[in-house]
């Protein structure tokens, strides 16, 4: 089986993965989940303190998020050093056909769009004056984070695919890996997941959900 690109209700696409049988995105509409729950919920509520930025994504897919975290460092001049981890990219030809910039109408995200997906791994990039993009090709379970972060996108597909990255081991590495005051957003509203997130210290707030979604979850290390 192959993956298939879907158009989500939005009218973005968004990839049904062969390999895990899960959408990328919500079928509610993808760049509106993304929005929500990785630009507002985090990017947006941490630029309330600061306007340099470290974020670091996990499961960096389609692109999207951090498409989305280029066009608002463009619009408000927030300095990023974007890191993504992923490692099982899509093709360039999956990249090429997705309609992201058709879809926000900005042709200038074009060219670091490109980038981002046939760029070289372990590699920063200069892809706008304020925005520097790393992606590093690995497995979460195997990623030694070389640095410490402001927000983590937490964007693995959901526990009930792969329950092992919902788990102590790996919550526990981005607990590491973000600065104090750092912010992790994930779509997951799991009791088991809030749980884990708990136990490790972080202050954890329900927020509501994209379209389709009732709850996400936004936490914290105090
Ligand atoms: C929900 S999708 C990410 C969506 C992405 N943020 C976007 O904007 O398109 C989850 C991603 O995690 C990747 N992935 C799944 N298991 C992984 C693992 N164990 N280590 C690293 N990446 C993994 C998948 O290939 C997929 O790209």
């Amino acid at each position: 089986m192959e993956d298939e690109l879907i158009v989500t209700s939005d009218g973005s696409h968004t990839v049904l993965s062969a390999q895990f049988g899960e959408s990328y995105h919500s079928r509610f509409g993808a760049v509106q989940e993304s929005r929500h729950i990785f630009i507002d919920a985090a990017l947006k509520f941490k630029a309330l303190q600061q306007t340099r930025i470290k974020v670091l994504e996990m499961g960096f897919g389609t692109g999207l998020n951090a498409l989305l975290t280029l066009l608002e460092s463009r619009r408000k001049g927030f300095e990023i050093e974007y890191s993504s981890v992923e490692a099982y990219p899509i093709s360039p030809e999956q990249a090429r056909s997705l309609n992201f910039i058709d879809i926000l109408q900005e042709p200038w995200l074009e060219a670091p769009f490109s980038k981002m997906h046939t760029g070289p791994w372990g590699q920063a990039l200069s892809l706008d004056e304020h925005f520097v993009f790393t992606k590093w090709r690995s497995l979460f379970e195997e990623f030694a984070p070389p640095s410490q972060y402001d927000v983590i996108y937490f964007d693995a597909f959901a526990p009930a695919a792969q329950p092992e990255l919902w788990e102590l081991p790996l919550l526990g590495k981005m607990y590491d890996a973000l600065l104090p005051g750092g912010v992790l957003t994930t779509y997951c509203a799991k009791g088991s997941v809030k749980r884990n997130l708990k136990s490790l210290g972080f202050t954890l707030e329900s927020l509501e959900g994209p379209p389709g979604k009732r709850e996400m979850t936004r936490a914290t290390k105090g």
